[in-house]
């Protein structure tokens, strides 16, 4: 159970988790995007499906978590339009952990493209789906971008708690307990 002045083990494990698994699946996209088609990319490609997968299988287990125990309480006060902007991009970053790796496979899937997971097993295709395949494309590209954007803000966000309001934000989110400024 997450507490006020200390979280849980489950939340500061998936957040590290999701949070290392997302920036390294957006920098590995970004450098498949950049590269000429040829084996080398294809056996890249394997990796980046594989691995997207299991990202979102950790990302699902984490919404299902955050679902129960809701999103920690601040330590500190700040202006209401911080708190509102640190509030939906919380969010944003909860969905993009979803929509990443759900809108590669659509793509994959709707272009006749099986998905093999590791070498685990297989997602079988849907066929070819022109509509579905610019949709997802879409999504993943533009979608891969803000949240690149939506992860700035959030460190931002978290050097602030660090170097101006000082209120142990970051401690909380290394697991450690820490002493909340203001009431729940
Ligand atoms: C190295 C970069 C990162 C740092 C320093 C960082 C730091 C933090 C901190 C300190 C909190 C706690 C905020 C609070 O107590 O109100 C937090 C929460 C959160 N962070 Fe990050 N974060 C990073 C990267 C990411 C990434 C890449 C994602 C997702 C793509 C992410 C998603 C979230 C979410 C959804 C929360 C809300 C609580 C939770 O669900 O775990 N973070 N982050
Ligand atoms: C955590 C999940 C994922 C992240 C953060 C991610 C990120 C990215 C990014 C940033 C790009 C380059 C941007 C662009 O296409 O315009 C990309 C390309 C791509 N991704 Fe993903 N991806 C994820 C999961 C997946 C999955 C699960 C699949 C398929 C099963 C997939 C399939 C692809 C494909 C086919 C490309 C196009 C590569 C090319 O340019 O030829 N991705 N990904």
């Amino acid at each position: 159970m997450d507490q006020r002045d200390k979280l849980s083990g489950m939340t500061v494990g998936l957040h590290w988790l999701l949070a290392f698994g997302m920036i390294g699946m957006l920098v590995f996209g970004l450098v498949l995007e950049d590269m000429p088609k040829g084996d080398s990319k294809a056996a890249l490609m394997w990796w980046h499906k594989g691995l997207g997968v299991a990202v979102l299988a950790f990302a699902l287990w984490r919404l299902g978590w955050r679902m129960t125990q809701g999103f920690p309480a601040a330590l500190s006060h700040a202006p209401a339009w911080q708190e509102k902007i640190a509030g939906l991009t919380h969010w944003f970053l909860l969905l993009g952990t979803l929509f990443m790796p759900i809108s590669g496979l659509l793509m994959s899937l709707s272009r006749n493209r099986a998905v093999d997971v590791l070498g685990l097993f297989t997602i079988p295709p849907f066929g070819e789906i022109e509509v579905l395949h610019e949709v997802a494309e879409a999504v993943h590209g533009l979608g891969g971008k803000l949240l690149i954007a939506a992860i700035i803000l959030h460190v931002v966000g978290a050097v602030k708690h660090e170097a101006v309001d000082k209120d142990g934000t970051m401690a909380r989110m290394a697991g450690r307990r820490v002493e909340p400024r203001i009431e729940a």
